[in-house]
């Protein structure tokens, strides 16, 4: 006798194709605005609402970066996440709530770590990873038995994720392996025609994706850097661990989003760390050599003047720590200006430096000559 197949078994998720087929460009995309001082147009925000409750796809700001919202706990929202996105459906969605009621949605049990976390650093810019709660699907965590969540910390996407009342499962809203948005025109461009809704909040803040703290151990494990540093959780749970995925070649990354090669501009972008002066040199002796390429160059708006040659991109200032906010923007610019070689500068040593360069070197292919 054949066995009816659950579908909310991690076996019937794992045995789908993992590639689903990318979505048909016939669709009107219905935008909207959010504004600092006037907030909703109340008829629009209940459109957005209803879109999701139907099983729509809302792109809407947060902090960070803007994410591509859709039913977390809905398993065809989910596919038609991925297919939005061209998304291999084995790499989890993050799910974002408005407030801690919400959180019981997705999590049976939160630890005592994961509530000292709650507590500082939420709203914000920080996800976690918890067992998830059996009716959550397997569509929105990938097929794993765990589940991120996020409460963003900016008034648009807390209004939105108020009036909708379900969690919202939201990637970032770009097409798989583009830099991520960080204006709705970048939405735009990537899901226009695609996606039901794009909510416009103008410039996020933060510009680098959220960081991401495993807290299904004992010790907790950073799988992604970002603004939120391994100190700053540390302060509040002692020892912080960090994903050997991210720092060892040969180990599997525990987010499965940080295996794919991202944030990849379409020319060949290399970085090159060192002193100040000797950097400028070398990019500049290099734009020369180079002077039949398409040559893209990404400053800051303190260095953007002493380059004589090539197509300078301004990446913001190191002195009013833009440098996150700028990054997306700026790689998204080197390609429609047509770049076939991007030379960069360094920013390690830069306040949140680690979760810029850990963005900056994958969008390179690691490629970064110490000089
Ligand atoms: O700032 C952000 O986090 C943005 C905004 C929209 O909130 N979202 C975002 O989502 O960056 P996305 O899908 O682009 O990245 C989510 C990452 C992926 O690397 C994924 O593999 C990882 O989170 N992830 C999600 N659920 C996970 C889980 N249960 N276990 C391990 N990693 C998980
Ligand atoms: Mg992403």
């Amino acid at each position: 006798m054949l066995q009816k197949l659950d579908k909310n078994t991690k076996e019937w998720y794992n045995n789908k194709t993992k590639y689903l087929p990318g979505a048909v460009c016939s669709m009107v995309t219905k935008y909207i605005k959010w504004e600092n001082n006037k907030g909703f147009c109340p008829e629009e925000l209940e459109a957005a609402k209803e879109l999701i409750l139907t099983g729509g796809l809302v792109a809407f700001p947060t902090e960070t970066v803007y994410g591509l919202g859709g039913n977390a706990l809905s398993e065809e929202a989910a596919k038609k996440i991925y297919a939005a996105k061209g998304r291999p459906s084995d790499n989890p969605l993050i799910a974002h709530i408005a407030d801690i009621e919400a959180l019981n949605l997705l999590v049976d049990e939160v630890p005592e770590k994961g509530k000292r976390l709650i507590n500082v650093f939420w709203p914000g810019p920080l996800t976690m990873i918890f067992k998830k709660k059996a009716s959550v699907p397997y569509g929105t965590t990938g097929g794993l038995d765990t589940v991120a969540v996020r409460m963003p910390d900016h008034p648009a996407a807390a209004a939105f994720l108020r009036a909708v009342s379900v969690p919202v499962a939201a990637p970032s809203a770009n097409t798989s392996g583009r830099p991520s948005p960080t204006l709705a025109r970048h939405v735009k461009e990537d899901l226009g025609g695609k996606i039901d809704m794009i909510i416009d909040g103008g410039q996020v803040g933060i510009g680098i994706e959220s960081t991401i703290v495993d807290l299904t151990e004992d010790i907790p494990v950073i799988l992604r850097p970002g603004y939120i540093t391994k100190e700053m959780l540390e302060k509040e749970v002692g020892e912080v661990r960090i994903d050997k995925g991210l720092i060892a070649e040969n180990v599997k990354p525990k987010a499965p989003g940080m295996k794919y090669r991202h944030y990849a501009p379409k020319g060949e972008l290399t970085i090159f760390e060192g002193e100040q002066e000797a950097v400028i040199r070398h990019i500049n002796h290099l734009a020369e050599e180079y002077s039949e390429e398409k040559v893209g160059i990404l400053a800051t708006e303190e260095t953007k003047d002493r380059y004589k040659k090539g197509h300078v991109i301004c990446v913001g200032s190191r002195e009013k720590g833009t440098i996150s906010k700028e990054l997306y923007r700026a790689l998204r610019e080197f390609d429609t200006w047509g770049a076939t070689f991007i030379f960069a500068e360094s920013f390690s040593g830069e306040p949140h430096g680690e979760a810029i360069m850990n963005r900056l070197a994958k969008a390179a292919g690691q490629r970064i000559v110490y000089l």
